[in-house]
C-alpha cells in the first residue's frame, strides 16, 4: 500500500505544532500500525530528517503508551485494539491518514505524538491501591469467598490499561470511565472496602485537580475504549461517592 499521512509535529511542550505531509510506500496489510511508523522514521533517519515521537512499550495492548488519534479517532477506526493492536488492513492503498496525539488540557503534548499522561497516575497514587500488611500473616485472597459476578466486574475493571483513549474521545475530556474503573475493581472486593471511602474522595478529588471535565453520558468513552471498560463503572463510581459523602 502506498499511503499519504498527515502528522502533527511539534518540537516541545511550548511549541506551535502544525500538521506535515508524509509519503510512505509498500507498506504490508499485514504491519501493525507502529510498524508503518517504524517505516516512516527510518525513512526520515535516512534522510537526515528527525523521526516523528510516539510513545510505545509493549506492541502488544497491554501498556496503554501507544497514544494516537487516527482519523478522528483514539487508536483509530478498529474497535477493541489498542493502537499498536491495528492492522494496516483496515487501511486502503491511497488512503490518507491523519495522525494527532490524545488532546486534553490534562494530557499536554511534549513532543509530536507523545503526550503527558502523569495526571493519571496521580490519581492512581491517590488512592488506586490498597494497604496490606504483607509479613507473612495475610490471608490467602482465595479463602475469602466472592460472589461469582463479584469477582467478575472487579476482573473487567481492572482491565483498564489507562491509555487515555476514553478522555481523548470525551468531548469534556472526562477521566470518569478510567477513575470510574480504578474505584471499581477495589470497591467490588471485600479487600477493597477497608479504604474505600478515602480512596473515592481521594481520587475524584485528584481528578478534578488535574483539569479533567465531567461526564455528561455522552458513552464515547465506552464505544473507544480498548479494553472494553463499561459505562457501568461511572454509576459504581458516583454511588460509591455518595455514600462516602454522606459517611463524611
Ligand atoms: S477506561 Fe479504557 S480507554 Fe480509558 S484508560 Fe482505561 S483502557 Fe484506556
Ligand atoms: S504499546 Fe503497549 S498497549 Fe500499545
Amino acid at each position: 500500500m502506498n499511503l499519504t499521512l498527515k502528522i502533527w509535529r511539534q518540537k516541545g511542550p511550548n511549541d506551535k505544532g502544525q500538521m506535515v505531509d508524509y509519503n510512505v510506500t509498500e507498506i504490508s496489510e499485514h504491519m501493525s500500525f507502529l510498524e508503518m511508523m517504524d517505516v516512516l522514521n527510518e525513512q526520515l533517519i535516512n534522510a537526515g530528517e528527525e523521526p516523528v515521537a510516539f510513545d510505545h512499550d509493549c506492541r502488544e495492548g497491554i501498556c496503554g503508551m501507544c497514544s494516537m488519534y487516527i482519523n478522528g479517532e483514539a487508536h483509530g477506526p478498529d474497535r477493541g485494539v489498542t493502537t499498536c493492536q491495528l492492522h494496516m488492513r483496515m487501511f486502503k492503498d491511497g488512503d490518507t491518514i491523519t495522525i494527532e496525539p490524545f488532546r486534553a488540557t490534562a494530557f499536554p503534548v511534549l513532543k509530536d505524538l507523545v503526550v503527558d499522561r502523569t495526571s493519571f497516575e496521580r490519581i492512581q497514587q491517590a488512592g488506586g491501591f490498597i494497604s496490606v500488611n504483607t509479613s507473612g500473616n495475610t490471608q490467602d485472597g482465595n479463602a475469602i469467598p466472592i460472589p461469582k459476578q463479584d469477582a467478575d466486574d472487579a476482573m473487567d475493571a481492572a482491565t483498564c490499561i489507562g491509555c487515555g483513549a476514553c478522555v481523548a474521545t470525551c468531548k469534556n475530556s472526562s477521566a470518569m470511565l478510567f477513575v470510574g474503573a480504578k474505584v471499581s475493581q477495589y470497591a467490588l472486593l471485600p479487600q477493597g472496602r477497608v479504604e474505600a471511602t478515602e480512596r473515592v474522595q481521594n481520587m475524584v478529588a485528584q481528578m478534578d485537580l488535574e483539569g479533567f471535565g465531567n461526564c455528561t453520558n455522552t458513552g464515547a468513552c465506552e464505544i473507544e475504549c480498548p479494553k472494553g471498560i463499561s459505562l457501568e463503572n461511572i454509576a459504581r463510581m458516583n454511588s460509591e461517592f455518595m455514600k462516602a459523602s454522606l459517611k463524611g
